[in-house]
């Protein structure tokens, strides 16, 4: 049956991809909730629906809202229900948290109690789906990977602000019996991307001959690294989750008696690359030159990990898998920034 589901942060980068995959993959309505701040941008939608009918785009509903205020009569008579929320709506560059931690303390905590506080007073809401990242974690040494209900060591206000999201996600399932699911995705990337994100900013500096600057550690021999997921990807394993929650909360809870139950998922990226290997990549897709010097960022901007890295095989054993690979799925990424030179501009 067409359910209708509800998209916070849905003009950002991860948002307006996951709303592209649910009206091309299901019949399900959409509604996006935005504040539009400067991440958030209602041109994705024309620019998706391009070629699109009518009929499929009123498919999608826009309100703006943002949710540092509690969701009032107004804008809860706007929703008027859902069956599901994806609450994706966060301040998430990680260099601003550092420079500005009190507002991510608002967007990541304060929006997400707003949002959790919302779906307890609706009826028949089927899910809520909660994005963290696997920042939260913190750092991971050479050859480990954290699973879903490791510890967590934030070392910057933006992953301490999605944990505090995540933690009260879990008190409201084990309070109010709603029913979570948190997702911790990897570095992900992808069309409409944030211009000021390392891959498009990488080939903005390709094509216009600047030099790329390559975080590593102190000695400057080893360049930082990131485990990489495609954003359609990511659509992907959300619409897997929501559609196997039952199957995946009694799997990963049939051996546990007591503690919180609410369900935690790492999606994996494809592949761990180093920051160098990927300017590699786009310089050989792109056919730009790459001309690079590695810099000692890290020590020198605390905050800032040389490594992070989750274990998949929670989804992976649950029947999941990403479509494509990071070679694929970049060259795809830049043949379209190339089509598209507007969206590298900011
Ligand atoms: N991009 C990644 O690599 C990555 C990795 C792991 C997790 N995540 C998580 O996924 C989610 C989406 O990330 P993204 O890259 O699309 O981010 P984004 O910055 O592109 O989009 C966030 C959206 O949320 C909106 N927003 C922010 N605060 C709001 C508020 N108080 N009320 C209403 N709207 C608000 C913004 O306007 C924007 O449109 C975030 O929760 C992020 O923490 C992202």
């Amino acid at each position: 049956m067409s359910k209708k589901v509800l998209v916070t942060g849905g003009a950002g980068f991860i948002g307006h991809i996951l709303i592209k995959y649910i009206i091309d993959n299901t019949d399900w309505e959409v509604i996006s909730l935005d504040r539009l701040d400067y991440s958030g941008n209602l041109n994705r939608f024309e620019h998706m629906f391009k070629g699109y009918d009518k009929n499929t785009k009123s498919r999608l509903k826009i309100i703006y809202h943002d949710l540092k205020s509690e969701i009032s009569n107004l804008i809860e008579s706007q929703i008027n229900d859902v069956d599901i929320i994806y609450h994706l709506a966060a301040s998430s560059h990680v260099d601003r948290s550092i420079v500005d931690p009190l507002t991510f303390v608002q967007d990541n905590v304060l929006a997400t109690a707003n949002i959790l506080n919302y779906a307890r007073s609706m009826n028949n809401l089927e899910l809520l789906v909660y994005f963290s990242t696997d920042e939260v974690f913190g750092p991971a040494k050479p050859g480990q990977s954290f699973k879903e209900w490791d510890r967590y060591n934030s070392t910057n206000p933006y992953s301490a602000a999605k944990a505090g999201g995540e933690e009260l996600a879990i008190a409201f399932e084990n309070t109010y019996n709603l029913p979570i699911a948190i997702t911790h995705c990897m570095n992900v990337y992808g069309e409409r991307q944030h211009p000021e994100k390392y891959i498009p900013n990488t080939l903005w500096k390709l094509k216009n001959n600047k030099k790329i600057t390559i975080h590593a550690n102190k000695d400057k021999s080893k360049p930082g690294s990131r485990h990489y997921l495609y954003s359609e990807d990511v659509a992907s394993s959300v619409l897997f989750i929501t559609n196997n929650y039952k199957k995946l909360k009694s799997i990963q809870f049939s051996n546990k008696e007591i503690g919180p139950k609410c369900l935690k998922v790492n999606i994996p990226g494809t592949k761990e690359l180093d920051n160098l290997e990927v300017a590699q990549l786009i310089s050989n897709f792109s056919g730009f030159d790459l001309d690079y010097e590695l810099v000692d960022f890290h020590s020198s901007r605390p905050g800032h990990d040389l490594r992070y890295a989750i274990d998949g095989e929670f989804i992976m054993s649950a029947g999941w898998k990403p479509n494509y690979t990071v070679e694929e799925s970049l060259e795809r990424m830049v043949q379209w920034y190339l089509k598209n030179p507007e969206w590298l501009e900011f």
